[in-house]
């Protein structure tokens, strides 16, 4: 794709500072500069950032994935987005559009308790009201929670290029008889199907249960005799502590399943995610790079693939800017 292809003079593209090498790359595959930022955090723990060109009359992009580095929280990230959207509309934008391949508190998305927030509609309503126009986002917990922002939001998915990276490490080994898909709890139901009706597959639904007192005590099924010499391929939207995939992967591989296969829009490995991937019986696991996976890549060597959302990302925003289709990219499969 060249930027010849949409008027690449009416936008601007910018990163804040929680991870510039995605957002260079989809600059990159857009043959676009990104624009230059200054931001610092003030010596209370404040967050400060401003555009140093003029984005009056423009249709700024504003990427942002809301992932913690060395220096900065997952929440500083947030803020910076927010402060950017505030400075882009106080400064004549004419259009502001949201970047965020993870998009973070998804998961809080509904009263599970009394007397407990909606993460995700405080989230949302604080892009909302710092003026965001339109968001964009990877593969995002509750698909649902698109409802709460009263504008375009556009929901990209990972899960086809992460499918496809899965096939072409089995490279026609199994036949599909001996292959199934995995969900490895109800949440990634939805996803499953979706792989299953692709691949011609199987399907095999795990159900975990989390302690109340301590989310990350997962308890299962053990016995899983529907996975006995069959290769698993695990999907679902994210890997955090990894409790819910090393957990399944463990009953299937006790049930005797003969290899495992993961696919996962999101490693946030926070935690104790990474050592208990390296010592969990894995053939190989693919995610993106919403997240930079630097470190996780030297941990995990090649037992871990990543596959770039930037390709998806720059195509949604050459749609965006030329009025095309985003579903279109997806053959109308980003809707899950
Ligand atoms: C749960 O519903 C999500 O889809 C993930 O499976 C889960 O949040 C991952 O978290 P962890 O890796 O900490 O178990």
């Amino acid at each position: 794709m060249t930027a010849e292809t949409f008027d690449s003079g009416s936008i601007t593209l910018v990163s804040g500072f929680a991870h510039p090498g995605l957002a260079k790359d989809i600059a990159s595959e857009l043959g676009l500069e990104l624009g230059e930022i200054e931001d610092k955090i003030h010596p209370n723990g404040e967050v400060y950032s401003r555009f140093k060109e003029s984005v009056r009359g423009k249709h700024v992009f504003i990427i942002q994935s809301h992932v913690a580095t060395d220096r900065t929280t997952i929440n500083d990230a947030i803020m910076e987005q927010a402060l950017l959207i505030d400075a882009a509309r106080s400064s004549s934008a004419a259009e502001i559009t949201v970047i965020s391949p993870h998009l973070a508190y998804m998961r809080q998305d509904r009263k599970s308790r009394g007397r407990e927030p909606i993460g995700s509609r405080v989230l949302i309503d604080l892009l909302a009201t710092s003026g965001a126009d339109r968001i964009v986002a990877v593969d995002i917990h509750a698909p649902q929670a698109q409802a709460i922002f009263r504008g375009p939001f556009d929901h990209l998915t990972a899960q086809r290029a992460l499918e496809d990276a899965i096939k072409s490490e089995l490279n026609g080994k199994y036949s599909n008889e001996e292959c199934v898909v995995i969900a490895p709890d109800a949440g990634a139901a939805k996803l499953a199907q979706s792989h299953s009706r692709h691949l011609d597959m199987d399907i095999l639904h795990m159900a975990k249960q989390r302690s109340r007192g301590d989310s990350q005590k997962i308890q299962r099924d053990e016995n899983v005799p529907e996975a006995n010499g069959k290769v698993c391929l695990v999907f679902d939207d994210m890997i955090d502590t990894a409790g819910t995939l090393v957990s399944a992967i463990e009953a299937l591989k006790n049930s005797g399943a003969k290899a495992v296969y993961v696919g996962a829009s999101h490693g946030i490995f926070s935690g104790p995610a990474l050592e208990r991937l390296k010592g969990a019986p894995i053939d190989k696991l693919f995610v993106t790079d919403t997240f930079p996976q630097g470190h996780a890549k030297e941990v995990l060597g090649n037992k871990l693939g990543i596959v770039s959302v930037a390709p998806i990302i720059s195509q949604a925003i050459h749609q965006i800017a030329t009025a095309g289709s985003i579903s279109a990219l997806f053959d109308d499969e980003n809707h899950m």
